[in-house]
């Protein structure tokens, strides 16, 4: 167990967080034993309501229905910015930090006001009500985080694609989330790179003909194609609009956004959240979790693309009044020091990041991190994949100082906040576990046939009750919903992964359980890699497992059985991983493509993962039982050709 060590502190680590232990234990059993009051409460103290809830939740965790603060009506953007407005309305909303350390603007919560209500107002001139959908592609600038608002002011519905997604995976959920306005930007810039993000629209768009209005913001002035009828220029656009936009009064149960997500099986699913559970749940963990104190400067380093972004850029930091820093560049440019030179340059407090980013920074050595001050931060974060505890320890010794809490924080794109994590104050801390339960969550660990274990135990994580930013459906597809998270164990939700329930009660994430991969903190179903290797010619089957990798978290590992007359040459594997960047997007390019003449099947025709699994891993020792297999012998040749050794 770790203890905190103040030293080194400043008047600003010192101050009193949020909750002590008793605090939180005394909260958390109120969230149990009395959930209504609870929740009332929350959602009274963190969102302003137009109209009161007439029941605080129903749920039926067998067919995985929520609903949260039924028939109460509220408007997202109004508790992200105006409600601010009397108060606050010179503070910074937004520091935005440019790719280029020369580059930053800082938005005022009034001037977010006036952005946000002049999108809105060009999105209604086009036609964009209610219920619509709207598609942002866009890179990491203000103009994101305004058109997520404009959308949620008027009542249309985003769904945000991730700068690196490729046009065809662009053009997939344009298509299943039905929209007919998209928002972008001409290119979009990282690391000194353009993106041809506009490019890119283009060419999806060519099977998308319901879209009849593209938005775009001119980040680098760059030559694009322009279709008079179809697309607009961001400013121009805006500046012919009035500022006041009014909004939309929503039920708590409308759709506030779509976000798509990697599964096991078949395409990425566009997971549903709604809007008053949703912004009670970001907006309560981005206070406790992070222990935020009015005036602090909060930096989440993800992407909007992800719902990281979403939570805890947008809707968690604003609906709180909080300064939200948006970084359009990557940790490592123009030199390693870059993170910890806009921790300095904009006195940041909370740094959350992803263990990927850890890795690679700790592997260019402690000099560029030491050559900054960092005095400004006060906890750090970690989301998105298990932290190594010596990932754990560098963070906490060379980053914080061995002074800074860390928080790992555990959840979902379908969990929409966080659901696990130690809470600053109330929790001891360890390296690598998530700790304790957010309010509400009750979660529990089942073996295979669903029975729950007590005590000390390692199994599949469920989360027993409803809690408000719960996903509600999977956008087009509510049977699938089921399927996936409320079928596998009767009656609770079923997340996917594994973890272990230590002596005291902690709880630590051991990975997924089922073949979703996490490359990079990005999350990629096994079946989207082997779905785009099959597209082609060469291949007659693949697949696709993860092995460990050092910065990375896991590398991709495919097996290809090329069709009959084709060999796999040099030439023929590289355009294999063109294929994949192509269909998917360059974070899902395959690290080893092994060819092979079979795939270890049962006799029934299953391929056993389990095997090809071991043998990426190159851990032969435990290949485990290969008799069951139609033809043994191919494990063999598996074993001989191996790429990744040891
Ligand atoms: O496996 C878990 C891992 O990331 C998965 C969720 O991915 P995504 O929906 O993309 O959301 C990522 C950001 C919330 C989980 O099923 N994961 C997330 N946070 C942690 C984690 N694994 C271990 N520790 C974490 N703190």
């Amino acid at each position: 167990m770790y203890k905190i060590q103040n030293h080194k502190v400043s008047e600003n680590q010192l101050r009193q967080t949020h909750l002590d232990q008793d605090g939180y234990e005394r909260m958390y059993r109120q969230s149990i034993e009395q959930p209504d009051m609870f929740w009332a409460e929350q959602a009274n103290r963190f969102v302003e309501w137009m109209q009161p809830w007439s029941k605080v939740h129903e749920s039926n965790m067998e067919k995985g229905e929520a609903a949260w603060f039924v028939d109460a009506k509220l408007n997202v953007s109004v508790n992200c910015i105006d409600r601010h407005l009397k108060t606050r309305a010179d503070q910074t909303a937004i520091i935005w930090e440019g790719d280029d350390p020369n580059d930053s603007r800082y938005i005022t919560y009034r001037e977010l006001h006036e952005e946000v209500c002049r999108l809105a107002n060009v999105l209604k001139e086009r036609g964009v009500k209610k219920g619509d959908r709207v598609c942002l592609y866009m890179p990491m600038i203000p103009e994101a985080a305004f058109a997520m608002l404009a959308c949620a002011r008027i009542g249309a519905v985003h769904t945000v694609v991730f700068g690196g997604f490729s046009p065809e995976a662009l053009r997939d959920r344009i298509q299943n989330a039905e929209c007919d306005v998209v928002i972008t930007a001409d290119e979009g810039v990282r690391g000194g790179k353009t993106v041809p993000l506009k490019q890119n629209v283009d060419k999806a768009l060519t099977a998308c003909p319901n879209v009849h209005t593209v938005v775009t913001v001119k980040r680098t002035g760059a030559d694009v194609a322009w279709d008079e009828q179809k697309d607009v220029w961001y400013h121009e656009a805006c500046a012919q609009v009035s500022k006041e936009c009014t909004p939309e009064p929503m039920d708590s149960e409308d759709p506030l956004f779509i976000l798509y997500t990697s599964g096991s099986t078949g395409k990425p699913k566009g997971v549903l959240h709604t809007t008053g559970g949703y912004l009670v749940s970001v907006a309560l963990t981005h206070h406790y979790v992070f222990d935020y104190h009015d005036g602090e400067v909060f930096w989440c380093t993800a992407d909007v693309g992800w719902v990281t972004g979403h939570s805890y850029i947008v809707y968690g930091p604003l609906c709180n009044g909080a300064t939200t820093l948006m970084f359009e560049g990557v940790p490592t440019y123009p030199t390693a020091s870059r993170c910890w030179e806009v921790v300095d340059k904009h006195k940041v407090n909370v740094f959350y990041t992803a263990p990927t980013a850890i890795r690679a920074l700790m592997a260019l050595g402690e000099e560029p991190v030491k050559s900054s001050s960092r005095e400004s931060i006060r906890l750090l974060g970690s989301v998105g994949e298990p932290i190594n505890p010596e990932v754990w320890e560098w963070y906490y010794q060379v980053v914080g100082d061995s002074r800074c809490p860390i928080v790992d924080t555990w959840w979902q794109t379908e969990t929409g906040s966080i659901l696990i994590a130690p809470l600053p104050g109330a929790c001891g801390l360890k390296p690598g576990a998530a700790m304790r339960p957010m309010f509400g969550v009750v979660p529990a660990l089942v073996d295979n046939e669903g029975n729950e274990l007590d005590g000390v135990a390692d199994g599949n994580l469920v989360i027993k009750q409803s809690w408000p930013s719960q996903i509600r459906t999977v956008y087009g597809d509510h049977h699938r919903l089921i399927e996936t998270y409320f079928s596998t164990y009767k009656g609770v939700y079923f997340t996917g992964d594994g973890a272990r329930r230590d002596a005291d009660g902690d709880y630590w994430i051991t990975g997924r359980v089922d073949d979703v991969l996490n490359i990079s903190g990005h999350r990629i179903g096994t079946a989207e890699v082997e779905s785009a290797l099959v597209l082609n010619d060469y291949v007659a089957e693949a697949a696709v497992v993860g092995c460990p990798h050092d910065i990375k978290g896991q590398a991709i590992y495919a097996y290809v059985m090329p069709m009959k007359g084709v060999t796999l040459t040099d030439e023929v594997m590289a355009e294999l991983k063109v294929a994949v960047s192509e269909q998917v997007g360059a974070f899902a390019r395959p690290d080893f493509i092994q060819p092979t003449t079979g795939l270890p099947k049962t006799r029934s025709g299953k391929i056993m993962r389990r095997i090809l699994r071991k043998i990426a891993c190159d851990e032969l020792d435990t290949l485990g039982d290969t008799s069951t297999l139609a033809d043994p012998g191919v494990v063999d040749e598996l074993v001989e050709h191996r790429l990744n050794r040891g």
